[in-house]
């Protein structure tokens, strides 16, 4: 049974592929600076925020020590900001790029010295990025009060997509494949309203905002056993949106 860590496990993406997984009979160790959401025998959580580089160590420690291996690593937590980018402070400029690009890196340098301690074969890093690491978002189709996502935002996952390019060459040799997931917006009713979408979908040629199955297909298509061969790309699921 291949174990998967995946961070972020309690928000709507987390939640969705965490079930999806464990119904695919993978064990999931799953980390959430906020409450888990499922018990399952083989879903172990940890409270624990990912910015945390002692936290992290210590847990990386106690796999060290129960002989925990982890195949496949999810980088999937972040956060964002939606205030103006010419109000934006240094606080919220560096906890977005701290979690949503640092704690990746953090977290694939401990994954590599489990790997290696566990001798393993194969191992598999799957990055979340963003359709807004490639493009900006359309001010246009924003009311004042609609989320738009920043700059940083942007920033974060855009260095997300690159170190996906650099830990796939690097970590070829060890047998480690390493790809991205760049999703567009996700349907949402709670955090979008009608209106909001039909303006969005009027950039997307599909006609319709991302799924969460959408998202799942891919990151289970990457993880398979029959994936050897596919690392350092990054996989854009948009629905056409950067096509035009
Ligand atoms: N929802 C979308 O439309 C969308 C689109 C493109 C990309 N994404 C990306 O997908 C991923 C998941 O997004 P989501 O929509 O599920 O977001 P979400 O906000 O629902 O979930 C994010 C989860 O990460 C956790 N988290 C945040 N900071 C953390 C920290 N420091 N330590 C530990 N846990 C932390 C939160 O508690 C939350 O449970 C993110 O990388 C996001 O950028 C989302």
């Amino acid at each position: 049974m291949k174990t998967i860590l995946i961070t972020g496990c309690s928000g709507e993406i987390g939640q969705f592929i965490t079930k999806k997984l464990l119904e695919k009979k993978y064990r999931i160790i799953g980390l959430d600076k906020s409450k888990p959401f499922i018990k399952n025998k083989n879903f172990i959580f940890y409270k624990q925020d990912v910015t945390d580089e002692n936290g992290l160590k210590k847990l990386f420690n106690e796999f060290k020590n129960k002989r925990q291996r982890i195949d496949i690593l999810v980088n999937n937590a972040a956060v964002s900001v939606f205030t103006p980018f010419l109000k934006r402070k240094k606080k919220e400029a560096t906890k977005t790029l701290n979690t949503n690009v640092y704690a990746s890196i953090h977290l694939i340098n401990l994954f590599v010295k489990n790997f290696d301690l566990m001798n393993l074969k194969i191992g598999k890093i799957i990055n979340i990025g963003s359709i807004y690491g490639l493009i900006s978002p359309d001010y246009r189709i924003y009311n004042k009060g609609d989320r738009i996502n920043s700059e940083v935002y942007g920033a974060s996952k855009a260095g997300l997509i690159q170190l996906t390019k650099y830990y796939a060459t690097f970590l070829a040799k060890k047998n480690i494949l390493v790809n991205c997931i760049s999703p567009g917006g996700i349907e949402n009713k709670k955090k979008q309203n009608k209106a909001f979408i039909k303006k969005y979908i009027k950039n997307v040629p599909l006609k319709r905002m991302a799924s969460l199955s959408d998202i799942f297909f891919v990151l289970f298509f990457l993880i398979s056993e029959e994936n050897k061969y596919m690392t350092g790309q990054n996989l854009i699921l948009d629905g056409g949106m950067s096509s035009w």
